[in-house]
């Protein structure tokens, strides 16, 4: 019988407002619930949840005035930034009457890492505020030690030490480091830092991730730091009721699973980069080719902006998909866990997001890394190189190395092993969410605590 601790307790949840950071927190409020919590979601109006995939949670929008315009002029970093800066306000006038209802106790914040400008917020309430990190504990130490390499020489990255050692960070070389192209490196410094600092401050770190699979980190992370952490990933794993939609900004086009029905068992590459990531419109032309070459079906997510300076698809030659006889199949976004858990998958070729690397490691599924920028760097170096459950797609990206990795990672020896390699890890995952297991432990300290 599982305990139900929360009773009477209401939580505050507060998301970065982007597709990969919504999800993971909504399945913890999901998971929290199940304990008995009960759960507000406060949010911005820009890229807002839509309250009917969770009627059972309260969501509080605040209005922070961001514009669709003013978000899609800015850069990732620019706009995190922007973000924290505009909701203090409004988050102050809510908490404000929050805290005044004498109906139930609020037992605390949580906030997702980027916004580190929650936690003067909280302290103003004496409120106690929880950080979640929605990324993995090696990206975010490796973030952590920004202002280190820094110094070591390491930042700006350089294009002509791509290949070099970071002898602070084994095993990572100088290209696995989360560097972002930005026209301000002040910034993403200072932005680092501060998320770093404000998570130090927190009450405790709730990780989506779990102890098997980056322990080292997590242990050394316990160590180092003071304060409590409680990796209890992978959250979407969890044994708690489904709602009957998931949380998404762009909806899934359900055809792909149809699709997926008519093909062999572990045939298909499925490709997505996520939802922010983009490339050039030569990239698009030689993925495209790489794919048609591959002689393997295809399931690809072209999110309208993913090709810089492209509407869709318009760059394709004509007759282009026709000509591969129902080998291809594009859509603009894909209901991504339900084509990872199909049968006909043999390989997802991502930009190593971490929601992606999680979501492919619970379904057993190898992965190509293509890794753009930030902690996708990171987690791409571990997929290939240390959990060894998938292989990287060197140098530029050009067909003939694509028709290359993917026969590498679908047939052949290498093939083979990867796959072992993240069968063994999907059972460890499923493992860890199972009564005394290393995240049902930690589920089970974190309620306590709250
Ligand atoms: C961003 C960052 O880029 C990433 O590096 C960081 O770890 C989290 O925030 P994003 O680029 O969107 O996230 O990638 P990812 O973390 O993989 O999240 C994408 C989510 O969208 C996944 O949960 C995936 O299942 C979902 N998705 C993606 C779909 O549901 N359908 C799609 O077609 C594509």
């Amino acid at each position: 019988m599982e305990k139900v601790t929360g009773k009477g307790h209401r939580l505050l949840l507060m998301p970065s407002p982007f597709q990969g950071h919504i999800t993971p927190l909504l399945h913890l409020g999901d998971i929290l619930y199940s304990k008995g919590f009960s759960i507000t979601i406060i949010h911005t109006s820009f890229n807002s949840p839509d309250p009917s995939t969770h009627p059972h949670f309260t969501f509080l929008p605040i209005h922070e005035s961001l514009s669709e315009s003013e978000a899609s002029s800015m850069d990732s970093l620019h706009l995190v930034d922007l973000i924290n800066v505009r909701i203090v306000q409004p988050l102050k006038e809510c908490l404000d009457k929050l805290m005044r209802s004498k109906e139930e106790t609020v037992s605390c914040f949580i906030a997702d890492a980027v916004l580190h400008s929650t936690q003067s917020v909280c302290d103003g309430f004496k409120l106690r505020r929880l950080v979640l990190r929605t990324g993995g504990a090696t990206s975010f130490v490796v973030f952590a030690s920004i202002p280190l390499l820094r110094e070591n020489g390491y930042f700006p990255v350089q294009e002509s030490r791509l290949d070099e050692p970071v002898v602070e960070l084994p095993p990572l070389k100088v290209k696995d480091l989360p560097w972002f192209e930005t026209r301000d490196p002040e910034l993403f410094y200072n932005l680092t830092s501060t998320i770093f600092y404000s998570l130090k401050a927190s009450s405790g770190v709730i990780w989506n991730t779990f102890e098997e699979l980056e322990s080292s980190t997590i242990s050394k992370f316990g160590q180092k730091f003071s304060i409590p952490i409680y990796p209890i990933g992978p959250f979407h794993k969890h044994h708690f009721p489904k709602p009957s939609s998931s949380f998404s900004l762009w909806t899934p086009d359900t055809s792909c699973i149809s699709w997926l029905d008519t093909k062999e068992p572990k045939s298909v590459v499925y490709v997505s980069f996520g939802s922010i990531a983009s490339i050039t419109e030569a990239e698009f032309l030689e993925l495209a080719w790489g794919l048609a070459h591959s002689n393997h079906p295809f399931l690809w997510v072209v999110r309208p902006g993913l090709v810089r300076g492209s509407e869709w698809l318009e760059l394709l030659p004509d007759g282009f998909m026709e000509s591969l006889g129902g080998r291809g199949c594009i859509v603009k976004w894909a209901p991504q866990e339900k084509v990872l858990g199909h049968e006909a998958i043999g390989a997802f070729w991502t930009h190593c997001g971490w929601n992606s690397t999680l979501e492919s490691v619970c379904e057993g599924v190898p992965m190509i890394c293509m890794p753009c920028f930030g902690d996708q760097k990171v987690n791409a170096k571990y997929v290939s190189d240390v959990w060894k459950v998938g292989v990287r797609l060197e140098g530029k990206v050009e067909r003939v190395e694509i028709e290359r990795v993917i026969k590498r990672i679908m047939s052949g020896d290498e093939g083979k092993e990867v796959r072992e390699n993240v069968l063994n890890l999907k059972e460890k995952a499923n493992l860890c969410l199972e009564e005394g297991g290393s995240s049902y432990n930690y589920l089970d300290a974190l309620v306590n605590a709250m």
